[in-house]
Protein backbone atom coordinates (compact mmCIF):
# COMPACT_ATOMS: atom_id res chain seq x y z
CA UNK A 1 0.00 0.00 0.00
CA UNK A 2 1.11 3.58 -0.94
CA UNK A 3 1.61 6.30 1.36
CA UNK A 4 -1.50 7.93 -0.93
CA UNK A 5 -3.73 5.46 0.52
CA UNK A 6 -3.47 6.26 3.91
CA UNK A 7 -6.34 9.18 5.06
CA UNK A 8 -5.91 11.43 7.78
CA UNK A 9 -8.76 12.51 9.88
CA UNK A 10 -9.81 13.62 13.16
CA UNK A 11 -10.50 11.01 15.44
CA UNK A 12 -14.29 10.27 16.57
CA UNK A 13 -15.76 8.73 19.46
CA UNK A 14 -15.81 4.88 17.39
CA UNK A 15 -12.44 5.29 17.36
CA UNK A 16 -11.44 5.15 20.97
CA UNK A 17 -11.26 1.56 21.48
CA UNK A 18 -8.83 1.30 18.40
CA UNK A 19 -6.83 4.13 19.66
CA UNK A 20 -6.51 2.70 23.14
CA UNK A 21 -5.08 -0.34 22.24
CA UNK A 22 -2.43 0.44 19.81
CA UNK A 23 -1.69 2.98 22.96
CA UNK A 24 -1.39 0.18 25.17
CA UNK A 25 0.61 -1.95 22.62
CA UNK A 26 3.41 0.67 22.39
CA UNK A 27 2.83 1.73 26.34
CA UNK A 28 2.12 5.50 25.26
CA UNK A 29 -0.19 7.79 27.24
CA UNK A 30 -3.67 6.58 27.30
CA UNK A 31 -4.37 9.01 30.33
CA UNK A 32 -8.02 11.23 30.31
CA UNK A 33 -8.46 10.12 26.32
CA UNK A 34 -11.22 12.15 24.33
CA UNK A 35 -11.53 11.57 20.63
CA UNK A 36 -11.68 15.34 19.51
CA UNK A 37 -7.83 15.51 20.81
CA UNK A 38 -7.24 13.01 17.95
CA UNK A 39 -5.86 12.60 14.69
CA UNK A 40 -5.73 9.20 13.04
CA UNK A 41 -4.02 7.78 10.31
CA UNK A 42 -5.91 5.24 8.18
CA UNK A 43 -5.87 2.09 5.65
CA UNK A 44 -9.00 0.48 4.56
CA UNK A 45 -10.72 1.69 7.54
CA UNK A 46 -8.24 0.44 9.82
CA UNK A 47 -6.60 2.93 12.42
CA UNK A 48 -2.43 2.36 11.94
CA UNK A 49 -1.77 5.39 13.76
CA UNK A 50 -2.08 7.87 16.09
CA UNK A 51 -1.47 11.13 18.22
CA UNK A 52 -3.14 14.34 19.74
CA UNK A 53 -2.85 17.25 21.20
CA UNK A 54 -3.31 17.57 25.01
CA UNK A 55 -4.69 20.73 26.96
CA UNK A 56 -3.58 21.26 30.61
CA UNK A 57 -5.62 23.13 32.82
CA UNK A 58 -3.66 26.64 32.27
CA UNK A 59 -3.75 25.86 28.79
CA UNK A 60 -0.17 24.48 27.99
CA UNK A 61 -0.67 22.50 24.91
CA UNK A 62 1.66 18.99 25.06
CA UNK A 63 1.81 16.98 21.43
CA UNK A 64 1.36 13.19 22.89
CA UNK A 65 0.13 9.61 22.28
CA UNK A 66 1.99 9.41 18.84
CA UNK A 67 1.86 6.07 17.61
CA UNK A 68 2.07 3.79 15.05
CA UNK A 69 1.27 -0.08 14.26
CA UNK A 70 4.59 -2.06 13.81
CA UNK A 71 3.85 -2.96 10.36
CA UNK A 72 2.93 0.68 9.23
CA UNK A 73 6.27 1.76 10.54
CA UNK A 74 9.07 3.88 8.25
CA UNK A 75 6.97 5.45 6.32
CA UNK A 76 6.33 8.36 6.99
CA UNK A 77 3.37 7.88 9.27
CA UNK A 78 4.60 9.46 12.25
CA UNK A 79 6.49 12.37 10.61
CA UNK A 80 2.97 13.56 9.03
CA UNK A 81 0.80 12.71 12.38
CA UNK A 82 3.58 15.37 13.85
CA UNK A 83 3.71 17.94 11.39
CA UNK A 84 -0.31 17.59 10.86
CA UNK A 85 -1.12 18.23 14.46
CA UNK A 86 2.03 20.99 14.88
CA UNK A 87 0.52 23.15 12.52
CA UNK A 88 -2.90 22.72 13.05
CA UNK A 89 -2.24 23.63 16.69
CA UNK A 90 -1.39 27.21 16.42
CA UNK A 91 -0.69 27.68 20.52
CA UNK A 92 2.82 28.14 21.04
CA UNK A 93 4.80 26.85 23.15
CA UNK A 94 3.60 23.79 22.06
CA UNK A 95 5.49 20.82 24.45
CA UNK A 96 6.42 17.03 24.37
CA UNK A 97 7.74 14.86 26.06
CA UNK A 98 9.70 11.88 25.06
CA UNK A 99 13.43 9.30 24.92
CA UNK A 100 16.70 11.15 24.42
CA UNK A 101 16.79 8.93 20.60
CA UNK A 102 13.58 10.70 19.92
CA UNK A 103 14.86 13.96 19.93
CA UNK A 104 16.52 13.44 16.61
CA UNK A 105 12.73 12.39 15.06
CA UNK A 106 11.05 15.77 15.92
CA UNK A 107 14.03 18.10 15.70
CA UNK A 108 13.21 18.33 12.13
CA UNK A 109 9.68 19.59 12.38
CA UNK A 110 11.26 22.44 14.68
CA UNK A 111 11.30 20.80 18.23
CA UNK A 112 14.36 21.64 20.53
CA UNK A 113 15.21 20.24 23.92
CA UNK A 114 14.20 22.10 26.80
CA UNK A 115 15.72 22.19 30.48
CA UNK A 116 13.45 21.44 33.36
CA UNK A 117 13.67 25.27 34.45
CA UNK A 118 11.90 25.98 31.08
CA UNK A 119 9.24 23.54 31.95
CA UNK A 120 5.61 24.54 33.12
CA UNK A 121 4.37 22.60 36.50
CA UNK A 122 1.86 20.70 34.99
CA UNK A 123 4.50 19.22 32.67
CA UNK A 124 7.48 18.95 34.84
CA UNK A 125 4.24 16.52 36.70
CA UNK A 126 3.72 14.98 33.68
CA UNK A 127 7.39 14.45 33.42
CA UNK A 128 7.99 12.65 36.40
CA UNK A 129 4.44 10.32 36.22
CA UNK A 130 5.99 8.72 32.87
CA UNK A 131 9.42 8.47 35.12
CA UNK A 132 7.43 6.64 37.78
CA UNK A 133 5.04 4.71 35.32
CA UNK A 134 7.45 3.29 32.82
CA UNK A 135 10.19 2.86 35.92
CA UNK A 136 13.11 4.51 34.22
CA UNK A 137 15.74 6.78 35.17
CA UNK A 138 14.88 10.82 35.25
CA UNK A 139 17.27 11.69 32.28
CA UNK A 140 15.28 8.90 30.17
CA UNK A 141 12.45 11.30 29.58
CA UNK A 142 13.65 14.54 27.92
CA UNK A 143 10.96 17.62 27.19
CA UNK A 144 11.10 19.38 23.85
CA UNK A 145 9.15 22.30 23.43
CA UNK A 146 8.11 24.05 19.12
CA UNK A 147 8.46 28.01 20.12
C1 LIG B 1 7.94 6.68 16.85
C2 LIG B 1 6.93 6.22 15.81
C3 LIG B 1 5.59 6.91 16.03
C4 LIG B 1 7.47 6.62 14.42
O1 LIG B 1 6.49 6.25 13.45
P1 LIG B 1 6.91 5.99 11.93
O2 LIG B 1 5.68 6.02 11.12
O3 LIG B 1 7.77 4.78 11.83
O4 LIG B 1 7.80 7.30 11.67
P2 LIG B 1 8.41 7.78 10.30
O5 LIG B 1 8.30 6.74 9.25
O6 LIG B 1 7.84 9.11 10.01
O7 LIG B 1 9.90 7.99 10.73
C5 LIG B 1 10.73 6.86 11.06
C6 LIG B 1 11.80 7.39 11.96
O8 LIG B 1 11.36 7.42 13.32
C7 LIG B 1 12.49 7.47 14.18
N1 LIG B 1 12.30 6.51 15.27
C8 LIG B 1 11.32 5.61 15.43
N2 LIG B 1 11.45 4.96 16.59
C9 LIG B 1 12.54 5.45 17.18
C10 LIG B 1 13.18 5.21 18.42
N3 LIG B 1 12.72 4.30 19.29
N4 LIG B 1 14.28 5.92 18.69
C11 LIG B 1 14.76 6.83 17.83
N5 LIG B 1 14.19 7.14 16.66
C12 LIG B 1 13.10 6.45 16.34
C13 LIG B 1 13.67 7.14 13.32
O9 LIG B 1 14.31 8.36 13.05
C14 LIG B 1 13.07 6.56 12.05
O10 LIG B 1 13.90 6.79 11.01
P3 LIG B 1 14.86 5.60 10.48
O11 LIG B 1 14.01 4.92 9.48
O12 LIG B 1 15.99 6.34 9.90
O13 LIG B 1 15.23 4.72 11.63
C15 LIG B 1 6.76 4.65 15.83
O14 LIG B 1 8.04 4.05 15.69
C16 LIG B 1 6.09 4.15 17.11
O15 LIG B 1 4.87 4.06 17.19
N6 LIG B 1 6.92 3.80 18.11
C17 LIG B 1 6.41 3.32 19.40
C18 LIG B 1 5.73 4.43 20.18
C19 LIG B 1 6.62 5.63 20.39
O16 LIG B 1 7.82 5.52 20.65
N7 LIG B 1 6.00 6.84 20.28
C20 LIG B 1 6.67 8.10 20.47
C21 LIG B 1 6.61 8.50 21.89
S1 LIG B 1 7.51 10.03 22.15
Amino acid sequence: MKAADIQYRRATEEDLGHISKLLTSVRGDRTGLSARQFLVACASGLIIGCGRIKQWPAGEKELASLAVAVGWRKRGVGSTLVSKLSSEEKSRPLYLLCSPAMTKFYAPHGFHVVGEDELPLPLRGEQLRIIRELAVPIEAVVAMALI
